[in-house]
């Protein structure tokens, strides 16, 4: 019964005052017709991921999980002209999906998708990126944390996706590697002094989740 009443609102919002455009619609329906998972950010996420990148006149960002490309356009349409955004994908799937539906949204150019595992293709990127969107397999999140802080500088942003999973954050005894996973992510997040962060608890189409909104700050 919640669920119902998260969606309705959330479906209510998104074409109230987040209003995605076509590009942003087709991308999300293409990549489930391609029989890819629905895990994509709903509209109103994408939304504030655009709204941040671009309040803070993000130029660079680095994304990490590419999926269908759906977070990837949101990001990418807040980029001024000559800015530029890297998303990272391990399944060529996915990530032949994404530059389909970039191309189609306008974007090939401002866009790479990388393919492979992100940690054996971080080590060749060179830095510094302003903000940074962190949504691949979470028991990686503590080291993806690690090379967005040595990716930054002072002043750059990172957003993790799902860091609340239902409530299950809270359980410190979990055998889920995913739940260990947003849980070493907040320890590391704790013991740096470098980086102020929060955590925004989230319901909606998604369900019941959070946003990690964390700024490097020397
Ligand atoms: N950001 C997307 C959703 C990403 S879903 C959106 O909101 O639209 C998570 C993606 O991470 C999947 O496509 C999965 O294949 C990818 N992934 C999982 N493990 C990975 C790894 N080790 N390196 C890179 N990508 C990975
Ligand atoms: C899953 C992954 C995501 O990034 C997400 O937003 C929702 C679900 C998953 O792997 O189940
Ligand atoms: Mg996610």
């Amino acid at each position: 019964m919640e669920q119902d009443k998260w969606k309705a609102v959330d479906l209510y919002l998104t074409e109230k005052i987040v209003r995605p455009d076509n590009a942003v619609s087709a991308a999300y329906r293409s990549s489930l017709a391609a029989g890819m998972p629905d895990i994509a950010v709903s509209a109103a996420e994408g939304k504030l991921l655009y709204l941040m990148a671009r309040m803070m006149g993000a130029r660079r960002i680095l994304e990490i999980g590419t999926l269908g490309g759906y977070s990837t356009i949101w990001l990418a349409r807040a980029l001024p002209p000559d800015g530029s955004l890297i998303s990272l994908e391990y399944d060529p799937k996915h990530a032949g999906m994404a530059r389909t539906n970039l191309a189609n949204a306008g974007l090939a150019e401002r866009v790479e998708v990388l393919t492979g595992n992100a940690l054996e293709l971080l080590p060749a990127l060179k830095g510094p990126f302003d903000f940074f969107f962190i949504d691949a397999n979470k028991d990686g999140y503590p080291e993806y944390f690690r090379w967005a802080l040595r990716l930054s500088r002072p002043g750059s942003v990172m957003v993790f996706d799902n860091v609340v999973r239902g409530g299950r954050v809270l359980d410190a005894a979990s055998s889920d590697s995913l739940i260990q996973g947003v849980r070493r992510l907040n320890d590391a997040i704790a013991a740096e002094p470098r980086v102020h962060a929060t955590t925004i608890q989230t319901v909606g189409i998604k369900g019941y989740d959070g946003f990690c909104a964390a700024l490097v700050t020397e």
